[in-house]
């Protein structure tokens, strides 16, 4: 092993196919339903999403083609560096080696931009100039705003107002990129005045900006408007694959044939699938590597509830999804880590845990600002609050590996710099941040309001 700390791949060893996980995951993925409890067809999608897109989000092709155009703009700042954390693994005196996929380098500062841009553009060939969406701690409606900005499009974001109070400098990025940006709730749509209505002080809530940018794209008639989503769909888990295969060349690069473990931050779940997901494919195939979804202790999606129906907004706006979820209406405490506070995950993360691909673990949010502060302060990149959850597992299974005298391969996906969340920092500092495991009758009251929800069939 040489003392490389750093590996990119040349724009022609870029992967030129996104990896579909649908094609290979063992128990197949449940369908969407629709308000009469029946499985929709793309056609009940098309108000919302552009047919293309539509066609991705159901096929089962094992290897999809990056368009040209995609894969030009990708090329503007991937491929993302690969970086070996040798001084926090000194720091750690682990035999371990860890790694770290950074997609901190792009423009808007983390992963998102990879399916920005691919959905941009598929919306753009379909003759849509305008996209609606919602965001949580401001990173995807800043990479749609960076997004459309370089193809021509026009962009609104409704953003989950406590983000919007906390972060005003994310809005300022939108506007930046040309996009308008306003607090969620809002008194633009009947989702937004409703909830206004009855919770004036309410700090808002990713399903209920979902609900309102979703209800405005829809509103639009002139046809040219679309809505965006930028995590939990097939789709989108589908684009951010491109970071797992860039990392799987990187790896090689290296001299490493395949990690043994792989960690992900989940929110809704994009940046985890998209390292994760090329190497659940080889887990399939048999290969032995443990692959951790992180998400915090207070907004325990994956850990605490159970696998069923649910709508992906807190409106019932969206198809009935079947994912783990603690049910659309809940309100996450306002936790720092704005961008894991959504109530559900994709479907096709619950598929690969209930199949035993994927094992989802919780972590308390001071022990990641303590686990980012050390990544701070070893390897130089101050981490968004939400990729501390991924440094968090990563330095738990750099301590495990030290007890076990056991040189494993450990890769976490760095999935954005938290340059505009240091308010959350701040706060960690001063000794003002606790944790909040979820109280379990707080899981059982919200879980019982989606209990009328048609059950998945088990597979
Ligand atoms: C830097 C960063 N990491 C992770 C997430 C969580 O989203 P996802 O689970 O879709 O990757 C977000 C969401 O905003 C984010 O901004």
């Amino acid at each position: 092993m040489t003392h490389t700390t750093k590996v990119l791949l040349k724009d022609d060893e870029m992967p030129r196919q996104w990896y579909n996980l649908a094609a290979d995951i063992p128990g197949g993925l449940q369908p969407p339903l629709g308000p009469d409890g029946n499985p929709i067809g793309p056609e009940a999608l098309a108000p919302v999403f552009p047919m293309n897109l539509i066609e991705q989000e159901v096929s089962t092709e094992r290897w999809i083609d990056i368009p040209d155009e995609v894969l030009q703009i990708y090329s503007r700042w991937r491929s993302t560096p690969l970086h070996r954390a040798h001084a926090l693994e000194q720091k750690l005196g682990t035999p371990a080696r860890i790694y770290y996929k950074n997609e901190s380098v792009s423009p808007a500062g983390s992963h998102k931009p990879n399916t920005a841009v691919a959905q941009a553009w598929y919306n753009k060939q379909f003759g849509i100039n305008r996209l609606v969406t919602e965001t949580g701690a401001g990173q995807w409606g800043s990479a749609l705003a960076h997004a459309t900005a370089l193809l021509g499009m026009e962009c609104k974001v409704f953003m989950v107002r406590i983000s919007f109070d906390q972060k005003p400098f994310r809005a300022l990025m939108m506007q930046a990129w040309g996009a308008t940006c306003v607090p969620s709730p809002s008194e633009e749509t009947a989702a937004g005045r409703r909830i206004l209505a009855e919770t004036p002080e309410t700090s808002g809530s990713l399903g209920i900006a979902i609900s309102e940018a979703v209800e405005s794209a829809v509103s639009d008639t002139s046809g040219r408007t679309r809505y965006s989503l930028g995590s939990v769909l097939n789709h989108v888990m589908l684009h951010q694959t491109i970071i797992g295969l860039e990392a799987k060349k990187q790896l090689a690069l290296f001299g490493e044939t395949e990690p043994d473990v792989v960690i992900g931050c989940v929110g809704g779940g994009s940046n985890f699938a998209g390292l994760s997901f090329p190497f659940v494919h080889d887990k399939i195939n048999g290969r032995d590597i443990e692959i951790l979804a992180v998400e915090p202790v207070s907004c325990p999606t994956m850990t605490r509830t159970p696998f069923g129906y649910d709508h992906g907004d807190t409106a019932g706006m969206t198809p009935l999804l079947a994912m783990h979820s603690l049910g659309h209406d809940f309100i996450p405490p306002p936790i720092h880590a704005g961008g894991l506070r959504y109530h559900g995950v994709a479907p096709l993360i619950s598929q690969a845990i209930l199949d035993g691909l994927v094992t989802p673990r919780a972590m308390q949010q001071t022990e990641c600002y303590e686990a980012a502060v050390t990544f701070a302060r070893t390897e130089g990149i101050i981490v968004a609050p939400e990729t501390s959850h991924a440094v968090a597992a990563a330095i738990q299974e750099a301590h495990k590996a030290r007890e076990e005298n056991s040189e494993k391969c450990i890769i976490f996906n760095l999935s954005g710099h938290g340059l505009m969340d240091l308010a959350g920092y701040d706060k960690y500092f001063n000794g003002e941040l606790t944790n909040y495991p979820l109280p379990q009758e707080e899981i059982d009251r919200s879980i019982e309001t989606i209990s009328g929800f048609p059950k998945p069939n088990p597979n």
